[in-house]
C-alpha cells in the first residue's frame, strides 16, 4: 500500500500575478475550494493519507488551511454555515500533514528530491495541484495505483495534447503493452514541435518509487538549468521500467487562466446540476 503522497508547492504562480503576489497559487479556489484540497481529496481517495508538502516562503496559508481554525469553528458551530467546513475537516481527521521548505528552485525534481526527508524510502504519489483532474470512474492517482500494483514501478499519468502545446510538457514515447500501458523508452523535457517523440503529454501525477532519489541526487540540470524529474524518470526507464499510463477523465491545467477559467466553469456547473 502507498501512503505517501508528495506536494511540490514552492512554485511562484507568476502567470497569476498579481493575484499570487502574498498569496499561494494553490489556494487559488476553484469556486469554493483551493486547488489543493481538490489535490489532497484525491490522494486521500486513493487512500494516500500521509500528505507531505514541499513548500517555501509565502505558503504558510497552505499549513494553515489543513488545520483547525478554533475561532472561526466555535463560531460557526450550530449555525447553518457549519456545513462548508465538512469537507475540509473530513480531510483534516483522515490525513496527517508535513512539511519541509525547498530553499532554492532549482526545478522539479530537485522539489521532490527535496520531499525524500518526508517520504523516506518506500514509493510515493505525486501531485501537482496545477494539474485539476476529474477522474471517470475513480480519481486519477487511483488509476496509476492500479497499473503501479500490477507493474511495481514508477508510473506517470500522460494525455494526448496537439503538437503545438508539447513545448510545456514532459513527452514520452514507448510500447503499448497488451492492457494499454506505455513501457516509456524515451522522454524528453519540453521539447519543441519538431523534436517530440509524441504528443503524449506528462500531467502532474506520478508514482515514484524511491530509487529516484538516488537518480536525482546524481542527475546534472537539464532544460532550463533545472533538474528534470523527466530527465530522472528516463534513466529509471532504461535502468528497469517506467511506465506510462493514459488516464481515463479529465483535466484542467489550472496553472494558467484559460484552464483555471474552464476548470471553475465546470465544477460551478457541476456544484450547479448537485443543487438541482
Ligand atoms: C512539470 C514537468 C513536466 C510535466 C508538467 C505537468 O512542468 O516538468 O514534465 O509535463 O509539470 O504539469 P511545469 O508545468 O512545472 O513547468
Amino acid at each position: 500500500m502507498i501512503k505517501k503522497c508528495l506536494f511540490p508547492v514552492a512554485g511562484y504562480g507568476t502567470r497569476f500575478l498579481p493575484a499570487t503576489k502574498a498569496m499561494p497559487k494553490e489556494m487559488m479556489p476553484v469556486v469554493n475550494k483551493p486547488l489543493v484540497q481538490y489535490g489532497v481529496e484525491e490522494a486521500a481517495e486513493a487512500s494516500m493519507t500521509k500528505i507531505a508538502f514541499v513548500t517555501g516562503r509565502n505558503k504558510r496559508a497552505i499549513e494553515d488551511h489543513f488545520d483547525v481554525t478554533y475561532e472561526l469553528e466555535d463560531q460557526i458551530s450550530g449555525t447553518s454555515k457549519e456545513r462548508y467546513l465538512t469537507s475540509i475537516r473530513a480531510l483534516i481527521d483522515q490525513c496527517t500533514f508535513s512539511y519541509t521548505r525547498q530553499t532554492s528552485m532549482k526545478g522539479l525534481g530537485h522539489a521532490i528530491l527535496t520531499g525524500e526527508v518526508l517520504v523516506g524510502n518506500s514509493p510515493f504519489g505525486v501531485i501537482l495541484a496545477d494539474d485539476l483532474c476529474v477522474g471517470e470512474d475513480k480519481s486519477v492517482m487511483a488509476q496509476l495505483l492500479d497499473v503501479y500494483e500490477k507493474y511495481r514501478c514508477s508510473v506517470v499519468a500522460v494525455e494526448e495534447v496537439p503538437l503545438s502545446e508539447v513545448h510545456k510538457y514532459g513527452v514520452v514515447a514507448g510500447d503499448v503493452g497488451d492492457d494499454g500501458v506505455i513501457f516509456i523508452n524515451d522522454m524528453v523535457e519540453k521539447p519543441d514541435k519538431g523534436h517530440a517523440p509524441t504528443n503524449l503529454a506528462i500531467i502532474g501525477r506520478y508514482i515514484l518509487t524511491p530509487d529516484i532519489f538516488d537518480i536525482l541526487r546524481n542527475i546534472s540540470p537539464g532544460k532550463d538549468g533545472e533538474v528534470q524529474i523527466t530527465d530522472a524518470l528516463l534513466q529509471q526507464a532504461r535502468q528497469e521500467k517506467v511506465i506510462a499510463c493514459k488516464f481515463k477523465g479529465k483535466r484542467f491545467d489550472c496553472g494558467n487562466v484559460d484552464g483555471f477559467v474552464a476548470g471553475t466553469n465546470y465544477f460551478y456547473q457541476k456544484m450547479k446540476h448537485a443543487e438541482s
